[in-house]
């Protein structure tokens, strides 16, 4: 590489003038040893010797290398990207498989880490990201192989579900390949808690009856029935209740349609979110999602809404879906199933490109899904899994998902909204959790929606 980029934070808008610059860089150090060499005398002609020349170097081979990152690092998230890896390494046993995980919940780190490398033109041979809008500004900046043939060669159309095969097209064509589908309109609970107290999951099925749940469960000595983490997990749990106002509303907080701070159902979702607020513990700042499922795990709480990569841990303890933990459906949503959507891709001019595309085969395969997304929690993006390596979690899951006739994208996971908005959403989440002023987060809400009007570029359709 040609001169060494300053340690800026570097927009999408700017790569392009970067690589200009990068390739002017080039040209005028190569102009300038040119100068050099015509410049320097040349020097006499050595006599000619009986020596041997010293020996000529030769040109490097490519290290049969895959480097990739990625943010599972909880227990059951390591536990799952080592199987796939394994499933890869029996592949291709000779390469050197050398993954990058970066800590940091729903990949908030990564993902700003990731960005200015792969503008400097430094991409790793592929990435963890969600499908849709998070990958859309790599896509507008030329940053992506398209991998139509992949998904040819593979058969994937065979097998992922039309939904998730939209997620992975820009412009018509595929730029992702999906591993799994992780649920997020879920409520996880300790079963022994809600068995002590008399509460019968099954009934839970309105707000009401869910805050009438948590009173007894105050009453009977818990003092934070409903566990909170860090801000991406308020904001997650802040989308399901907007979800809970219905798919009519939620399509429209997708196509960027909620403009106005009266909006009744926004209203009534803060008001909602307000009166969670009231069952959650206080030290919820920094608190990742996993450690806020060990404590229903240990049942010092009794819910939490978490996507299902929380199964993952619940299954990492032997704890056993039904007898010591369960789910319910979002109060308002257990007709719906929200999305979120891990994939990899491949970034242009990547050291490695033939094991990139190895990479994404495994990503994709059978093999490679039915190994990650049993100690995952979630389900795999195809729908020829080997059910009987699935839970029962994951087997009323893979039902759901055939039947049920809402899916939405989640927001908070990058794939329902422009990333400018998504942002915005964690910016305004966490700042209602500390100060339960409706009318100020109203406001902050259908602004963003104005101020990114033009990057919603997706129309859902969600009905
Ligand atoms: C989601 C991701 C899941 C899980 C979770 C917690 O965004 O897609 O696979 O890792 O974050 O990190």
């Amino acid at each position: 590489m040609c001169g060494i980029l300053e340690q800026k934070e570097w927009t999408f808008s700017e790569v392009k003038l970067v690589k200009r610059m990068k390739l002017i860089t080039c040209l005028v150090a190569l102009s300038l040893m040119l100068v050099l060499l015509v410049g320097c005398a040349a020097p006499p002609a050595a006599p000619p010797t009986t020596e041997t020349p010293p020996p000529q170097e030769q040109p490097k081979q490519e290290v049969n290398a895959l480097v990739f990152y990625h943010w599972w690092t909880s227990a059951s998230e390591a536990a799952s990207i080592n199987a796939l890896i394994g499933v890869f390494t029996s592949k291709y046993p000779d390469t050197a498989v050398m993954p990058a995980p970066v800590v940091g919940g729903a990949g908030y780190s990564m993902l700003g880490l990731i960005k200015p490398l792969v503008l400097a033109g430094e991409a790793p041979d592929a990435f963890q990201m969600h499908a849709g809008y998070e990958a859309k500004p790599y896509y507008d900046a030329g940053l992506l192989e398209p991998i139509d043939s992949l998904w040819k060669s593979e058969g994937l159309e065979a097998v992922i579900p039309k939904v998730v095969q939209d997620m992975c097209k820009f412009d018509g064509n595929y730029y992702a390949v999906p591993v799994n589908v992780h649920r997020v309109n879920v409520i996880w609970y300790n079963k022994k808690l809600l068995d002590d107290n008399n509460i019968n999951p099954a009934s839970l099925t309105t707000w009401d009856a869910f805050f009438a749940a948590c009173d007894k469960l105050k009453a009977a000595g818990v003092e934070y029935p409903i566990q909170l983490g860090e801000s991406w997990t308020q904001a997650h749990t802040f989308e399901q209740i907007l979800a809970s106002e219905g798919i009519d509303f939620y399509q429209d907080l997708v196509n960027g349609k909620i403009t106005s701070a009266s909006d009744p159902k926004l209203v009534a979702a803060l008001e909602t979110f307000k009166k969670y607020l009231t069952y959650v513990n206080p030290d919820y700042e920094g608190l990742g999602w996993d450690a806020a499922t060990k404590r229903i795990i240990s049942g010092e709480s009794a819910f939490n809404v978490m996507g299902d990569w929380a199964n993952g841990e619940f299954k990492l303890v032997g704890m056993v879906y039904g007898k010591d933990y369960g789910t319910i459906g979002v109060p308002g949503t257990q007709d719906m199933y929200g999305l979120c959507i891990d994939t990899f891709q491949h970034p242009k001019g990547v050291a490695h490109p033939t094991n990139s595309e190895r990479w994404l085969g495994v990503v994709a395969s059978k093999d490679g899904q039915d190994a990650f997304n049993p100690k995952k929690g979630s389900i795999a993006a195809r729908s020829d899994a080997d059910l009987t390596k699935y839970d029962d979690y994951q087997k009323a899951a893979i039902t759901d998902f055939k039947t049920l006739p809402n899916m939405f994208p989640s927001i908070v996971h990058g794939s329902g909204a422009p990333n400018d908005f998504k942002a915005k959403l964690n910016e305004v989440v966490p700042a209602f959790v500390k100060d339960k002023d409706v009318s100020k987060a109203a406001s902050a809400l259908a602004a963003a929606a104005q101020a990114s009007a033009s990057q919603f570029t997706t129309v859902w359709s969600l009905e």
